[in-house]
């Protein structure tokens, strides 16, 4: 990016990434690292790790990782120049402004002004001549005019360009309406994305409109239409509702999963509900909801695609550190549905009622069997001990044991035989698993993320150990002769060897901090690569890893797990112990 190097590591070096990390994270240390909670997936044991030596972060649960900039980024959502703007000033330094800087900042500011223009254009629309129809369908819908006005919900017209039009005359170019997904292209000329359709905005907690989900106003499809990947927007990062939800008084948040849902909540006072935009809870959704609330009311649709969503979404919030309870409904399929027929007064028993996620779940079990006969009783109860034996607290265990008990007609002792016989069935399983993997090297090591792919894993193996030893003793980069980035098989692994070479050869900083145009999940796999590496640095490893990777990239030769293998023992070697 555009600041100048010397500036990047002046600024990282007067950083220390324990010091960075430290103002969120309590950290402790342990030998090298430092070791806290990680503020990134919400969880109960610390495997959130900072290797000052290193200037890097890496989450051994999430997989989050990198230097101070990008937790700087990661923890409060900036760009690239906007973090190192927050450490310049942390560290009393003046930032070199310049050209790039200010257009790249200046197009995201474009891109929120010009989604709130759009957002103020609907809002118009519903009101004028053509939003009749509309109008008469949030009527219908038994929206308020005060909350339609709220969360600014509106109306894009059965037009092929009244946006188009509107936006150019506010002078929005039609790259940056492009850009900000609003509108198709076709035949090199631009079109209205959203045509006769009802608007929500979605809106960021720092209360800028980022996208827009639109709905239909009859029964066509697709049901909603809702703005894709833009420089501002991320649907598995934001929530539906959360930038009012998160002033919320009530102490807890509301999850369910329609717009319609969220607006009708807030409409009947329940002013902490919010939605996902359109796709299942994701763990980003978690550790964003873990920030505002330590209670999620879980509330989908009563239908079963609802239910096995709630049932996925438990295990997720839970590792977030969220407490979960379970709200379901009766005779009505969803929360606006419900509170249309039955009141703001019964929806608040409702919540009132709500079911710990373990009660709710054995609820579930329970209706699956019919339990006045003998062989689907000691199924139920099977099914029961399963789920009560992954419990990590003995009062919970006994007590939800005794309930299952009572229910399928068996004394307490039998009870807790089951439980225990179904924890240990359940370790065996986890060994088996854990046994497979290690016996399938290739598979596992293939990286977490997923768009990262290695095709040749030995040669793979050989360009994380080049680079995990060059970062830590840049020296050994004088003893990789001849070797270029293009003989990296993986192109990742090529571009950050290419600047770390880039970089020795010019006298600077080669460190994890200030390597250049990757994206969180690529920063995320090298600081993954670099904090495995520990112990002294091996020359003679990372002489044997070159040789690998030229070989490889000369004869593209076959690989074989045996190896693998010898090469994984040998980068062990130099990785010590742990
Ligand atoms: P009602 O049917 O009026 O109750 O609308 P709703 O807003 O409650 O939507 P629904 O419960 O059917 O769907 C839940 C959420 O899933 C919606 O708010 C959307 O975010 C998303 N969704 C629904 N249908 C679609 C679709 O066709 N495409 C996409 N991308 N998302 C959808
Ligand atoms: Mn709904």
């Amino acid at each position: 990016m555009a600041f100048p190097p010397s500036f990047i590591d002046e600024l990282v070096a007067r950083n220390p990434i324990e010091d960075v990390v430290g103002q969120y994270v309590n950290l402790k240390r342990s030998g090298g690292n430092m070791f806290g909670l990680c503020p990134f997936h919400g969880e109960k044991t610390a495997s959130f790790s900072v290797a000052p030596d290193k200037g890097i972060y890496y989450c051994f649960g999430c997989h989050k990782g990198g230097g101070a900039i990008n937790f700087m980024m990661e923890i409060e959502g900036l760009s690239y120049p906007d973090a190192v703007r927050a450490l310049a000033k942390r560290a009393g330094m003046a930032v070199p402004e310049d050209e790039q800087y200010q257009s790249r900042y200046r197009a995201q500011e474009r891109l929120w002004a010009l989604m709130k223009e759009a957002g103020r254009f609907f809002h118009q629309q519903l009101y004028s001549p053509v939003g009749a129809e509309c109008l008469a369908y949030v009527n219908k819908r038994g929206l308020s005019k005060s909350i339609v006005t709220h969360f600014g919900i509106g109306f894009a017209p059965n037009s092929w360009n009244a946006l188009v039009d509107a936006m150019r005359k506010k002078g929005y170019t039609d790259q940056e309406l492009k850009d900000a997904d609003l509108v198709g292209e076709k035949n090199g000329r631009i079109y209205d994305r959203f045509r006769n359709r009802l608007m929500f905005p979605i809106i960021d907690v720092r209360g800028n409109v980022i996208g827009f989900g639109g709905r239909v106003l009859d029964d066509s499809t697709p049901k909603y239409l809702n703005t894709s990947e833009t420089m501002i927007f991320n649907k598995r990062k934001n929530l539906f509702g959360l930038n009012f939800a998160k002033k919320s008084k009530l102490g807890y948040l509301i999850l369910v999963e329609g717009n319609i849902d969220v607006v009708a909540l807030h409409q009947y006072g329940f002013d902490c509900a919010v939605a996902s935009l359109g796709t299942s809870l994701t763990e980003e959704h978690a550790a964003l909801l873990s920030r505002y609330t330590e209670k999620v009311v879980l509330t989908y649709d009563s239908d079963e695609a609802g239910q096995r969503a709630a049932q996925r979404a438990i295990p997720m919030l839970e590792k977030a550190g969220i407490q979960v309870k379970v709200l379901q409904m009766k005779d009505a399929k969803d929360p606006d549905e419900f509170l249309k027929k039955f009141g703001a007064d019964r929806f608040k028993l409702l919540l009132e009622d709500s079911a710990n996620r373990v009660e709710y779940q054995l609820n579930a079990i329970l209706k699956k069997y019919n339990i006045t006969e003998d062989d689907q009783r000691i199924a139920f109860i099977h099914e029961a001990a399963e789920l009560i034996s992954t419990l990590g607290s003995a009062v919970q265990r006994e007590v939800y044991g005794n309930r299952v008990a009572e229910a399928g007609k068996i004394t307490p002792e039998a009870m807790k035989l089951e439980i225990g016989k179904a924890y240990k069935r359940r370790i065996a399983r986890e060994k088996k698993r854990q046994e497979k993997i290690d016996l399938e090297p290739v598979k596992a090591l293939q990286p977490k993320s997923r768009t990262i792919r290695y095709d040749n894993m030995k040669s793979a193996m050989a360009e994380e150990g080049i680079i995990a030893l060059a970062m830590r003793e840049p020296a050994l980069l004088d003893s990789a002769k001849g070797l270029t980035d293009e003989n990296f098989s993986v192109p990742l692994l090529g571009r950050v060897y290419g600047q770390m070479l880039a970089r020795h050869h010019q006298a600077l900083e080669v460190s994890l901090a200030v390597l250049e145009d990757l994206n969180p999940e690529e920063m995320s796999h090298i600081a993954g690569i670099c904090q495995r590496q520990q112990g002294p640095v091996n020359e003679e490893a990372f002489r044997d890893c070159v040789r690998i990777v030229m070989g490889a990239a000369q004869k593209k030769n076959v690989e074989s797990d045996d190896d693998l293998l010898a090469l994984r023992n040998k980068l062990k070697e130099s990785k010590g112990t742990k």
